[in-house]
């Protein structure tokens, strides 16, 4: 069955009514799996760890807040669909998690910080202004707090869609998704230079990035043996912060760090 899904007031896709399709397509294949492998090697190294506080905004089933939570930060989880937020609530009831039904864009009322770190992982790409969101984020860090972001690339979308044959729609540059329905393609996929200027205009500065599969959505032959598989993963690991593979991930991972100076302490 397939059933219109309104955007919310703010015009953004909260996940209600999509935690399903999305537990099943995002993390329930090798493309989540993978993700998952890469972010294990990729979050330790891109950014400082010292069990310190975090907040996950638009935390989804979880996934990523049960990383943080197995290496000691208490964890809060932000997510504005009660359906995702239930499911997180079950299936991280094990772990020193807090968790806030609001969006984003509550932030400052629900969860102020400042905090020391955030992640915000692929939620940019379902917002209906992005940019504003990476400024509400940035807003909510302590100085030298680091917020790790991964967005959904638009160049890789491009890419993917000229790989399955959909030349038409490439050209036209009619890449986003509408939000409605039962569709995961984002509608607002993002690219480098967007991040890197509004990174810039709020006071963020690019520390690293990284491309999370850089090669396993453009297969024409994905493996079939755990050989290959394993030569795949080696492969991504080698080249994820590569140029010019980063470039084209299906998501580009920053580490983006508040550099300017602020009386505010974060809670420790
Ligand atoms: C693709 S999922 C990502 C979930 C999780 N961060 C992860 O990486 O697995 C996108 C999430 O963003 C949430 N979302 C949509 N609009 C939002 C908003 N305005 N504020 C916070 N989260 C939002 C959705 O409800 C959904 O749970």
């Amino acid at each position: 069955m397939t059933h219109s899904t309104p955007l919310s007031p703010a015009g953004d896709r909260h996940f209600d009514g999509l935690a399903e399709k999305f537990a099943g397509s995002l993390y329930g294949g090798p493309r989540g799996a993978l993700r998952l492998a890469l972010l294990d090697e990729l979050l330790p190294a891109m950014l400082d760890l010292d069990g310190q506080p975090m907040l996950d905004v638009g935390g989804g089933l979880g996934q990523l807040s049960a990383w943080f939570a197995g290496r000691g930060h208490t964890v809060t989880l932000l997510e504005p669909a009660g359906e995702m937020l239930e499911r997180a609530r079950v299936d991280l009831v094990e772990w020193p998690v807090t968790f806030v039904e609001a969006p984003l864009q509550a932030l400052p009322e629900r969860a102020p910080g400042p905090w020391p770190l955030i992640a915000c992982h692929a939620v940019l790409e379902w917002l209906s202004d992005p940019r504003a969101a990476l400024a509400t984020l940035a807003g909510a860090l302590a100085p030298h707090g680091q917020l790790s972001l991964m967005v959904f690339n638009r160049d890789a979308l491009r890419m993917s869609n000229v790989v399955k044959g959909n030349l038409q729609k490439a050209l036209d540059d009619r890449l986003e998704g509408t939000g409605k329905r039962q569709r995961l393609t984002p509608i607002s996929p993002l690219c480098h230079e967007q991040i890197a200027t509004w990174s810039r205009d709020c006071g963020l500065s690019v520390r690293s990035v990284a491309g999370i599969r850089v090669f396993h959505d453009y297969l024409r032959h994905p493996p079939t043996s755990e050989a290959d598989w394993q030569r795949l993963v080696a492969l991504e690991r080698r080249y994820c912060q590569a140029e010019p593979h980063w470039r084209l991930g299906r998501y580009l991972l920053y580490t983006l760090v508040r550099a300017e100076g602020s009386s505010e302490e974060a809670p420790r």
